[in-house]
């Protein structure tokens, strides 16, 4: 009989396909077995009324990074990965940001540095491309996808990330070849530079100003330019912190026609309501992200999107901005919407708020949950079958779920570094009480034990819309050579359709 480092018996095991009852085995930082009842490990975990989750996978959440604006997050890889990991998440893939005018090169070297040193988990992360200079295109990106780091997220608004329709064009064709997946963040930034001058003029300057700037109207509109342009390539994009219904049903169209848009949302969107940023005083701020916070309509459709397969991953997009001059009030008082971060903290509390209000009130099962936080992460980022999954092979990432446990969320009670939490007072059923990253038991009995450092690069392989045998369109086919075909390393479409052009 195998002797295994770890068990964990006497639990239920909820995969994103089925729950059933079952013992697993680990060994070093593999899952070695999972069978209906397995002999105790050199350390056993006694899991009876527990459920036994993949930890959870968190793909958009901002660690130790540099906003457009030039505002820095309160979280490094340290505090943000123990914040993590104390909810149950066991691996993060946050951004290595280029910030114009530098290296797209230089700024995921810095950044694995930054991780390499503090992590506590496993982690990736994604790269903001905000240049298309042909070495950050051809040179930089390419090198890095092919390092395995195969997604990377582009703005259509921001003024100091933004790219344009024909830069997008770019960004498609290269990441099309490469096999990489585009996160885009959606939002037209004429119309809401339109409405935010339009304001300012006439003195609105308070962060429900904010919601009122990034209309539903400007979502809608680059969601819908931004999947018709992907369409020129037959490029597979995924439109991140999806939030409006307007956004949302034109996702759910376009796929509906087998375009290759996938979507993310967020737990805020499904929680909180826009009138959280109509407060006295500055307050509201803690509730400005971008998109903004919408209405219980919208909720509703997030929710039933969720359940219906037309978004498939819920992220943080943990945005740690204290609530002081570091971050979302950089002249205090004085600091009008259009000044102030973006974003909110959420780490911690995504896995706990899904399961509270989607499992336990009855809008999401269990394997949903279950896809919805882990498993569908990894198939979309190219790290299924090691992450999110339960089976032998699999990496020992596991949270021990007491469905039962009662918590009420306090800033002071998390772990993150920015001093708030939107959630201030909100209770919530359902916490992991032992969290396994790796095959290490590193959160029990509410205590961290892993050094920083001690989680490990996980490289990604090609993300879910490359693993299916989908043939381009004619179309695409002519388009990416028009893209590509002359460029150095155009491969096999310039040599099948140069003489097309
Ligand atoms: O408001 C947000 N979401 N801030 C974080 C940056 C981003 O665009 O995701
Ligand atoms: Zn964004
Ligand atoms: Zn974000």
């Amino acid at each position: 009989m195998t002797a295994f480092d770890l068990t964990i018996r006497g639990g239920t095991v909820a995969t994103d396909q089925s729950v059933f009852r079952a013992d697993i085995g680990i060994i070093g930082e593999r899952i070695a077995a999972v069978e209906p009842a397995l002999p105790a490990g050199l350390r056993d975990l006694d899991a009876s009324g527990r459920l036994v989750l993949p930890g959870g996978i968190d793909t958009h959440c901002h660690v130790e990074q540099r906003s457009g604006m030039g505002m820095m997050g309160a979280d490094d890889w340290y505090s943000a990965s123990v914040s993590a990991a104390f909810g149950g998440t066991t691996m993060i893939v946050p951004f290595a940001a280029q910030h114009r005018g530098t290296s797209l090169r230089q700024a995921a070297h810095d950044y694995a540095a930054l991780a390499a040193a503090k992590s506590v988990i496993d982690y990736s992360y994604h790269l903001i491309v905000s240049e298309t200079d042909p070495t950050t295109l051809h040179e930089d990106l390419v090198e890095l996808i092919r390092s395995g780091i195969t997604s990377f997220k582009v703005y259509m608004t921001y003024d100091a990330l933004k790219i344009d329709d024909a830069q997008l064009l770019d960004v498609f064709a290269l990441a099309t070849r490469e096999r990489a997946l585009v996160m885009v963040h959606a939002e037209n930034n004429d119309v809401i530079r339109w409405v935010s001058q339009r304001l300012l003029e006439r003195g609105h300057t308070a962060p429900k100003f904010h919601g009122t700037s990034h209309v539903a109207l400007a979502e809608a509109e680059a969601t819908h330019r931004v999947i018709r342009l992907s369409t020129l390539f037959d490029a597979p994009i995924l439109i991140v912190h999806v939030s409006a219904s307007d956004a949302l049903a034109t996702i759910e169209a376009a796929r509906r026609i087998g375009t290759q848009v996938y979507g993310e949302t967020c737990p805020h969107y499904l929680l909180l309501t826009a009138d959280a940023m109509d407060q006295p005083g500055m307050e509201g701020a803690k509730y400005c992200c971008s998109p903004p916070l919408r209405d219980a309509a919208a909720q509703e459709a997030l929710w039933r999107a969720l359940k219906d397969g037309v978004l498939q991953v819920v992220s943080s997009d943990h945005a740690p901005y204290r609530f002081d001059r570091s971050g979302k009030l950089p002249y205090g008082d004085e600091t009008t919407f259009k000044q102030m971060a973006n974003g909110m903290p959420g780490l911690e509390a995504r896995l706990p708020l899904l399961f509270s209000e989607g499992v336990v009130k009855g809008r999401l099962t269990l394997p949903e949950f279950v896809a919805l936080s882990s498993t569908n992460h990894a198939r979309m980022y190219g790290i299924h079958p090691r992450k999110g999954n339960l089976s032998a092979g699999a990496d020992a990432d596991i949270a021990i779920w007491n469905p039962d446990r009662q918590v009420t969320l306090t800033a002071h009670a998390l772990h993150d570094r920015t001093g708030y939490t939107p959630y201030e007072g909100t209770r919530v059923t359902g916490w992991p009480d032992t969290v396994v990253s790796a095959g290490r038991v590193i959160v029990e009995h509410g205590v961290l034990d892993a050094a920083p450092g001690s989680g490990r690069f996980i490289p990604r392989t090609a993300p879910l819309p490359f693993t299916t045998s989908r043939q381009p369109s004619e179309q695409a086919r002519f388009y990416r050579s028009l893209a590509l075909g002359q460029q150095a390393g155009g491969g096999d479409f310039g040599a099948a359709y140069g003489n097309a052009i």
